[in-house]
């Protein structure tokens, strides 16, 4: 039985105040329960006060939302995994579309990104999906195996034991669209075939998560789906009542 992860994506939202004045009216309203995973991916300057804010809650974790593929250096407006590591951080997303889209994330980058996320001990959440024409030409499948294949190419096999891995096509982000739960289905049998054969056939933990227009009226459709472990959400995270709805589904 994989356990649910219900993963917050705040984007660029909450600076530091607006984020523990949220985590703190979460936290009184979401007790603990060990049948899922809480992640909050707060913008890099916010990653502080969450750690604080969620020190006695190791139920609910915290992400930083990117990384460069240094752990120091002089690569000015960057943060490192270590720096997030050093704030409470135990997950790290790659190559989220927008940072592929908005800010030019290859491929390879997202490789490398992922092994320093690895380095610094933390857990990577690679993020892959097609884009609308991508969709519409019927090469999602491709498109998603590539983005993986290379995005897990610099770790160890015992490595992607653990990692996270999240499916949103692109057409789905922010949009009010959703992919049907079967349509998503399909894609999240072929990253767990990916898996099981580059992990030689080993029990098979790995969890995968649906986002791209998740709210509170389609959550429990869509972690329902027997491929479907776990749900990242943008819109729909930032306010702590709906957020909150989610997480309990
Ligand atoms: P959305 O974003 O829920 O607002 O569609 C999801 C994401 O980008 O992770």
């Amino acid at each position: 039985m994989r356990k649910p992860v219900f993963a917050a994506n705040w984007k660029m939202h909450y600076g530091p105040q607006e984020t523990r004045a949220f985590l703190l009216k979460f936290l009184a309203a979401y007790a603990p329960r060990d049948d899922r995973t809480v992640i909050f991916f707060p913008p890099a300057p916010s990653l502080a006060v969450a750690g604080f804010a969620l020190r006695d809650r190791p139920d609910v974790l915290l992400g930083v939302q990117n990384v460069h593929w240094e752990d120091k250096g002089a690569f000015t407006g960057e943060t490192s995994a270590l720096m997030a590591r050093d704030c409470g951080a135990t997950v790290a997303l790659v190559g989220h579309s927008e940072r592929r889209q908005l800010f030019g994330e290859t491929d390879e980058m997202t490789a490398r990104k992922c092994a320093a996320v690895v380095r610094a001990g933390l857990t990577p959440l690679l993020c892959v999906g097609e884009r609308l024409d991508e969709h519409e030409r019927g090469i999602t499948q491709s498109i998603v195996m590539r983005q993986l294949k290379t995005g897990v190419s610099r770790l160890e096999k015992s490595q992607l034991a653990t990692m996270l891995v999240a499916y949103e096509p692109v057409w789905a982000i922010g949009t009010g669209k959703t992919a049907k739960p079967e349509d998503a289905t399909l894609v999240h049998s072929a990253i767990r075939r990916y898996f099981r054969e580059a992990l030689g056939g080993q029990p098979d933990s790995l969890r995968i998560l649906y986002g791209g227009s998740v709210n509170a009226d389609n959550a429990a459709e869509l972690v329902a789906a027997p491929e479907i472990d776990g749900l990242l959400v943008g819109g729909a995270s930032l306010e702590v009542d709906t957020w909150t709805r989610i997480v309990g589904t």
